[in-house]
C-alpha cells in the first residue's frame, strides 16, 4: 500500500502546486484559517506544530511564515524533498524528514503542541485498523493540553453509485498549459483514483501524466469514533473552518 502511495506522490510532486489556481495564496489562506482554529481551541498551545503529512509543504510553509515552529514529515521522499526546497526559497527553517505516520512517535521521539494531517492524507490508509494505528501515533506526539487537526474529504456527501470525474481546471505555469482532472471508480467504500495532468507545451508537444492511487472513503463520523479510541477528547467536526471538513481532538492528559 505504501508503495502505491509513494509512487503516486512521487509522480504528482512536480505538479502538486497546480492543484491550486495560486498555491502561494492558498497556503497563506490555509495558514490563517489554521491559526484561527488553533487560537480558538488551544489558546495557550500555539508554538510547536508537527505536520505529519506535509506533502510539498502546503500547511507547513504558511504556518512557519506566521511564526509557528514547524517540524514536518511525510511518507513521500519526493514530497519532502520539494517541501525542503520550497522552504529554503522562502528563507524558512523547517526540519523536513521522511516518516510514515503509523510510526510517527518512534520517528520524532517527542511531543508537540499541535499535530496536523491535512488534506485527505488519512484516507490513504486502507482500513480502520491502519487509521487507528496512525491516530494513536498522532496522539503519542501530542503534548497534554495540545490538539490534533485532521482534514479529509466529506465522503458522506459523495455519490458512490457511479464513477465520476472531478475537474481542477486549466493552469498556466511558466508558459506551459496544464489541464488537471481525476477519475473516481468506486468499489463500495473504496475508490480507485486516476489523476490526469495533461501538459501542453505548444510546439514542444503534449504529454499526459497518469497517476493512480486507492482511497478508503472513511466517513468523518467513523473517523471521530477512531479518534476517541486513540485517546483524543472533545472530538468535533468543524465545517466551514477550512476548505474540507476538519476533525479536531484534544489530548487531555
Ligand atoms: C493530498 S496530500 C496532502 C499533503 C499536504 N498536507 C498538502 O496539503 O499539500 C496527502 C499526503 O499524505 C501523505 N501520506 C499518505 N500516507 C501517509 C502515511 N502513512 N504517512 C505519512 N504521510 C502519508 C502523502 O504522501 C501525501 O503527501
Amino acid at each position: 500500500m505504501s508503495d502505491n502511495v509513494t509512487q503516486f506522490y512521487s509522480e504528482l510532486t512536480p505538479f502538486y502546486h497546480l492543484i491550486y489556481p495560486d498555491w502561494e495564496t492558498s497556503f497563506g489562506r490555509q495558514a490563517n484559517t489554521l491559526d484561527q482554529l488553533i487560537r480558538e481551541n488551544w489558546p495557550d498551545r500555539r508554538t510547536e506544530v508537527l505536520d505529519a503529512a506535509c506533502g510539498i509543504g502546503t500547511q507547513s510553509l504558511g504556518l512557519a511564515k506566521l511564526g509557528y515552529q514547524v517540524t514536518a514529515s511525510d511518507l513521500s521522499p519526493d514530497g519532502v524533498k520539494r517541501a525542503s526546497l520550497e522552504a529554503a526559497d522562502r528563507g524558512l527553517v523547517i526540519p523536513f524528514t521522511v516518516a510514515d505516520m503509523r510510526a510517527l512517535s518512534t520517528h520524532h521521539q517527542r511531543q508537540f503542541d499541535i499535530v496536523l494531517a491535512c488534506d485527505n492524507a488519512i484516507p490513504h490508509l486502507l482500513s480502520d485498523d491502519e487509521i487507528l494505528r496512525a491516530l494513536r501515533q498522532l496522539y503519542a506526539c501530542t503534548r497534554p493540553g495540545g490538539g490534533c487537526i485532521i482534514s479529509t474529504r466529506d465522503y458522506e456527501a459523495e455519490d458512490r453509485t457511479d464513477n465520476s470525474a472531478k475537474f481542477y481546471g486549466l493552469r498556466e505555469d511558466r508558459g506551459v498549459s496544464y489541464l488537471i482532472f481525476q477519475k473516481w471508480a468506486w468499489r463500495e467504500t473504496f475508490y480507485d483514483l486516476t489523476m490526469y495532468v495533461v501538459e501542453d507545451d505548444g510546439d514542444a508537444g503534449v504529454t499526459t501524466h497518469v497517476m493512480r492511487s486507492v482511497y478508503y472513503a472513511i466517513s468523518t463520523t467513523r473517523l471521530m469514533v477512531l479518534m476517541i479510541q486513540a485517546g483524543f477528547r472533545d472530538v468535533a467536526r468543524l465545517d466551514e473552518a477550512f476548505f474540507q471538513p476538519v476533525i479536531i481532538g484534544t489530548r487531555t492528559d
